[in-house]
């Protein structure tokens, strides 16, 4: 369960498992306001009644893990992570099943990543069971902001910062990890259409020995200006190279990126230490080699996807991800050139993909790789 390494200071005299202090809110919302914005939740714009918060210094490792009102952080205007942006995050769903039950989905994965963000930007590792316990905790308050329409979730997004209050350049000696959570529709407002994306040439995510692998917001950050450049252009989202020779794929601003070959092949760029491990890539493999399909990780390049998509060796691409689920891309543009038809279809493999990938969230089809978690029992 523990992945400490040499940086890892988290575990010295935390008390283990956590037990998490309830104030509950005096002012959460009414069962009318919430369901108008269940209704039509958005992605990433409302936020629950309540959030989780645990504290860690060096001397206490973890301690005083409790369920508080949501409301603003108080931070002191010198804490680290607003000057050196030592900060990670995650994101996971909280599916509701139709009996009304509530599942998440490999929440340990995120837990285990959450640590190798932890371990990459020298921040202290949460154990698996205080992040699962943490996610539980928000379901006990805020078990109702679940929304039950289909396709529709409670995105959780648990984030760890540095708050100590020290301008010299090293590790905090004081960090905060928090939980909040927002209900969430689709990620792309046209939902499963495709979408069209925009390779950055200008711009890396990420460089080798970098920050890429972990799940940070400085990954984010550097996405920022690219993405507006894929606005300006029409496009969704952006695509990155790969920083050392700019030719070969590595993934999207916040998603993963997968090509499909004929009928049987399922192709995505290998885990270089520059991209993002995903759950959902992971996921997504496992269910295409469970009904016989060859997955290949490996190197992609643009002439690649050009040559594929002109020959009709490459049939389908699509992008993936926590939020965006499984979204088919219909065209990459770049600078003077376009590569696929922007009004393509969405593929039928990436839909059967997604549908199954969906049905076993929302407890359509049997769990049968035990990868749902239940969070309200
Ligand atoms: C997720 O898919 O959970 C992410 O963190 C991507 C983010 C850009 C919304």
């Amino acid at each position: 369960m523990s992945t400490a390494t040499s940086t890892d200071t988290s575990t010295a005299t935390s008390t283990y498992p956590l037990s998490f202090a309830l104030t509950p809110s005096t002012d959460a919302r009414a069962e009318a306001e919430r369901d108008e914005i269940l209704a039509d939740p958005g992605f990433g714009k409302h936020f629950t009644d309540h959030m989780v918060t645990i504290d860690w210094t060096v001397d206490q490792g973890w301690h005083d893990a409790r369920v508080t009102p949501y409301g603003p952080l108080q931070l002191d205007p010198a804490s680290s992570v607003l000057h050196y942006g030592q900060e990670i995050f995650e994101g996971l769903k909280a599916y509701r099943h139709a009996d009304g039950s509530i599942w998440t989905f490999r929440p340990e994965k995120n837990a285990e990543r959450m640590q190798r963000s932890a371990a990459r930007l020298a921040l202290p590792q949460l154990s698996v069971e205080d992040f699962v316990q943490s996610i539980k905790q928000m379901i006990a308050v805020d078990g109702d902001w679940v929304p039950s329409a289909p396709e529709t979730s409670l995105y959780l997004r648990p984030f760890m910062i540095a708050n100590e209050s020290f301008l010299g350049v090293r590790a905090a000696h004081r960090v905060g990890y928090y939980v909040i959570a927002s209900p969430a529709g689709a990620y792309f407002a046209d939902g499963v259409a495709p979408v069209k994306i925009w390779l950055s040439t200008d711009y890396s995510r990420a460089g080798r020995g970098g920050t890429g692998a972990a799940k940070c917001g400085g990954n984010y950050a550097a996405s920022l200006l690219p993405q507006m450049q894929a606005y300006d252009n029409g496009c969704a989202q952006v695509l990155f190279l790969d920083g050392e020779t700019g030719t070969h794929i590595d993934e999207l601003g916040g998603m993963n990126v997968f090509f499909v070959h004929g009928t049987d092949t399922l192709v995505t760029p290998r885990l270089t230490g520059s991209i993002l491990e995903g759950v959902t890539r992971d996921s997504i493999m496992q269910l295409a080699r469970d009904r016989g399909m060859t997955v290949e990780e490996r190197e992609v390049t643009v002439d690649e996807w050009r040559d594929g998509i002109a020959s009709g060796e490459i049939t389908e691409v699509f992008a993936c991800g926590t939020a965006a689920v499984v979204t088919p891309i219909g065209q990459l543009k770049g600078k003077g050139f376009e590569i696929g038809e922007a009004d393509a279809p969405a593929g039928a493999i990436t839909l059967a993909l997604r549908q199954e990938l969906t049905d076993i969230q929302y407890g359509r089809l049997p769990d049968r790789h035990g990868w749902l978690t239940r969070l309200d029992a």
